[in-house]
């Protein structure tokens, strides 16, 4: 049996959603990402901060998790875009571990479409190894099911490119 862990990042709920779908169906472990100093996610100072944390490529440290990714033979990786690129918690956690024989999976979740994003993550980790990649557009706003239903779908398929 393969080992796989979801690893995300999330402010204001919408990729936590996701990586608790995508968990729960496919019944992967999960590893949440947390800041030590996290932003207000209430209000418009966030976009600010964040803004500036995601566009000076910052590293915040984050809080200590008994998890070793190294441990897995698949990890799906989901992050919210912030300034047109990945959030900084999961630039920290790239930095941490070489991931490059790893088999991968990215989602993103946005505003936007979420494409350039989604590039600067693939640019950034150089795997070869990436099984799927998927783009979700604020999934509280726009709908819990139906983005739960394509998270469900999306999952699976990853799961069997490896079990192939
Ligand atoms: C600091 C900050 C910067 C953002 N920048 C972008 C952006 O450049 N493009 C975009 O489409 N959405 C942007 N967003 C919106 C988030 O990507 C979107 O709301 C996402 O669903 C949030 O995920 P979360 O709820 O898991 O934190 C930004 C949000 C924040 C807080």
């Amino acid at each position: 049996m393969s080992k796989i862990l979801v690893v995300y990042y999330s402010l204001t709920g919408n990729t936590k959603f996701i990586a608790e779908a995508i968990a729960e169906s496919i019944n992967s472990d999960i590893l949440e990402l947390k800041p030590v100093k996290e932003l207000n996610a209430e209000g418009g100072s966030k976009y600010f901060w964040g803004g500036f944390q995601a566009t000076m490529k910052k590293k915040p440290k984050l809080r200590e998790f008994d998890i070793n990714p190294l441990d897995y033979d698949l990890i799906i990786l989901g992050t919210p875009v912030w300034a047109w690129t990945y959030s900084p918690p999961i630039r920290s956690f790239l930095s941490k571990y070489d991931l490059s024989e790893k088999n991968l999976a990215l989602w993103t979740c946005s505003q936007g479409d979420g494409v350039k994003a989604m590039n600067k993550f693939k640019e950034t980790l150089k795997s070869t190894n990436i099984l799927g990649e998927i783009r979700f557009q604020e999934p509280k706003q726009y709908g819990l099911e139906a983005s739960k239903e394509k998270a469900v779908l999306w999952a699976k398929e990853i799961l069997q490119k490896i079990q192939n």
